[in-house]
């Protein structure tokens, strides 16, 4: 059965005037008929018609697939695949309470809200930030293993190879430069993680303009972008190391934290061996 024949008629509404942006439920059943992804555009399927459930799972179940091997390869990309496993709350391999899950929660919670009633969410980036190795990108990508099961296409990626990919003949898969970015810019969710990780006070003029255009092109179209770092913000007396802000400009970094949340990670580095090495 097809779509075009399934969808029952609504009959249009009075010629006048339509609250603007709205989608009367003319408008909605025309789209259905045509066969539109109602999720695209903010309108959840309020069907009570089960019987066209077999229908809508012909859509929607290699919708999930496909966003489920993006998200997964994008994590291969960055030979992460360790990470796949990582939960927010539940499950075998769960964050720990210092790694703030529960913020990590509520703010998905708020982009699936946002995605369902077509808003832009209220607040659009989140900064996961702490020392070497205190598990910032497990909780990143378990951020992103949830969103992509409840729906929402992620991309994972390094910001340092995300630069490298902006150059010609660069990228993987046989990416083009311009692919690279429109894939990384319109991503529902992004992961970037070591944001100016491994980077000097010499950032090049490349870096500034590729990173300044990607968040600028994610905060423009109202979407959200999850980060890691382990540097600080701005430098203190009590931490004069490199900051964000040296690296990005101060009008970008606070464009960026002007609509953001802090799950800031505590704790000591994961990696480091009980006792050194002696070598
Ligand atoms: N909740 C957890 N339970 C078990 N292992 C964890 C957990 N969180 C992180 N790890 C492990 O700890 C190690 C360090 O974590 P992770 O790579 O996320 O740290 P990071 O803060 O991103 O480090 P870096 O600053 O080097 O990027 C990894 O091997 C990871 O698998
Ligand atoms: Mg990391």
């Amino acid at each position: 059965m097809s779509l075009a024949m399934a969808a029952p008629a609504v009959p249009a509404p009075d010629r006048g005037l339509n609250r603007a942006g709205s989608l009367t439920d003319h408008m909605v059943a025309v789209l259905r008929r045509g066969g539109a992804d109602m999720g695209q555009l903010g309108v959840p399927d309020r069907r009570t018609d089960r019987s066209e459930d077999d229908v809508w799972d012909k859509i929607a179940v290699p919708k999930a697939r496909a966003r489920r091997l993006a998200w997964e390869r994008s994590i291969e990309d960055a030979a992460h695949n360790e990470y796949l496993p990582f939960r927010l709350l539940t499950g075998p391999v769960k964050l720990d309470a210092n790694q703030k899950p529960k913020t990590l929660q509520n703010w998905l919670d708020s982009l699936i809200e946002a995605q369902e009633s077509g808003a832009r969410p209220e607040t659009l980036n989140m900064i996961i930030a702490g020392n070497i190795g205190t598990g910032k990108t497990a909780a990143a990508c378990a951020l992103g293993n949830e969103a992509v099961l409840a729906g929402l296409d992620t991309l994972f990626v390094k910001h340092a190879t995300y630069l490298t990919w902006r150059r010609p003949d660069s990228a993987p898969h046989n990416m083009k430069a311009w692919e690279v970015r429109k894939k990384f810019a319109t991503c529902k969710l992004l992961i970037l993680d070591e944001l100016c990780g491994e980077m000097d006070m010499t950032a090049t003029e490349f870096t500034r303009r590729e990173t300044t255009d990607l968040i600028d092109a994610r905060i423009s179209a109202g979407r959200p972008t999850a980060y890691t770092t382990n540097l600080r913000s701005r430098r203190t007396k009590e931490h004069p190391g490199l900051g964000v802000v040296d690296i990005l400009g101060e009008r970008l970094l606070s464009r960026l934290e002007a609509s953001a949340h802090l799950a800031k990670i505590t704790g000591t580095d994961r990696r480091k061996p009980t006792k050194p090495l002696d070598w």
